[in-house]
């Protein structure tokens, strides 16, 4: 993958930030894949979330089990490289802990931690990795932060703006007719309530949407 490739050439090593859900597993698997797996150097791969379910790693919830499964235990990045949120603690100090992490690990500017690259889904109500619409993590200045989701009934640890909008880039994994509405709803210009709307990132904004989720249309 040229992006990696770029990254290490540049700063030694492609710092990357996994989505969790269900549409990224494909990509996920293709990435572990006989036909991909070569084209990554990723013993100079460090991988980190864009957000987590509080609950533990080896949970059915847990992005970080997702991503064990379809990717990461297939392929050869050094286990010391792969960083998923540590739930086994206080859900605010895990977040904390978190941006502590990426401050160590990470090229920094003067906003914070620099990823190569980071991967999100989207909600069916906007949101994107624990953005949820109408929660104070929307207003979050910190690095990372924990969010009670009031729907869910259940916290969750995320990556806030000021880390996403400092990625080069942002790649936004948007698949199934349940997006369709929001889709609709952004290339109409009528998105700006949505959570997802307010990615801005330094980099590029890639959006790869699904025709389902298009509903017919082209990308916003
Ligand atoms: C999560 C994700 C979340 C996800 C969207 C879309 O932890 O669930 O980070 O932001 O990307 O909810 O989920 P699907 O890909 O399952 O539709």
């Amino acid at each position: 993958m040229a992006l990696s490739a770029r990254a290490q050439a540049e700063h030694g090593c492609f710092y990357l930030a996994l989505a969790g859900g269900s549409t990224p597993q494909a990509l996920y698997r293709l990435l572990a894949s006989d036909e991909y797996r070569e084209q990554v150097d990723w013993s100079r791969v460090e991988v980190f979330f864009g957000d987590e379910r509080y609950v533990g790693p080896d949970h059915p919830d847990s992005n970080y089990r997702m991503a064990r499964e379809t990717m990461l235990a297939h392929l050869p990045i050094p286990p010391g490289q792969i960083h998923p949120l540590d739930t086994q603690q206080e859900v605010r100090h895990a977040a904390a802990a978190y941006a502590r992490l990426l401050q160590q690990r990470l090229p920094q500017n003067e906003q914070g931690p620099v990823f190569d690259l980071v991967l999100l889904g989207m909600g069916d109500d906007g949101h994107t990795a624990s953005l949820f619409p109408r929660t104070c993590i929307l207003h979050d200045e910190r690095l990372a932060a924990a969010v009670y989701v009031e729907k869910f009934k259940a916290w969750r640890l995320s990556l806030t703006y000021r880390t996403l909008n400092n990625a080069g880039q942002v790649w936004l994994l948007v698949a199934g007719a349940n997006k369709a509405a929001v889709i609709g709803e952004l290339q109409a210009g009528r998105g700006e309530g949505y959570p997802v709307a307010a990615l801005r990132p330094q980099g590029e904004l890639n959006w790869f949407v699904d025709r389902a989720a298009l509903g017919g249309g082209a990308a916003p």
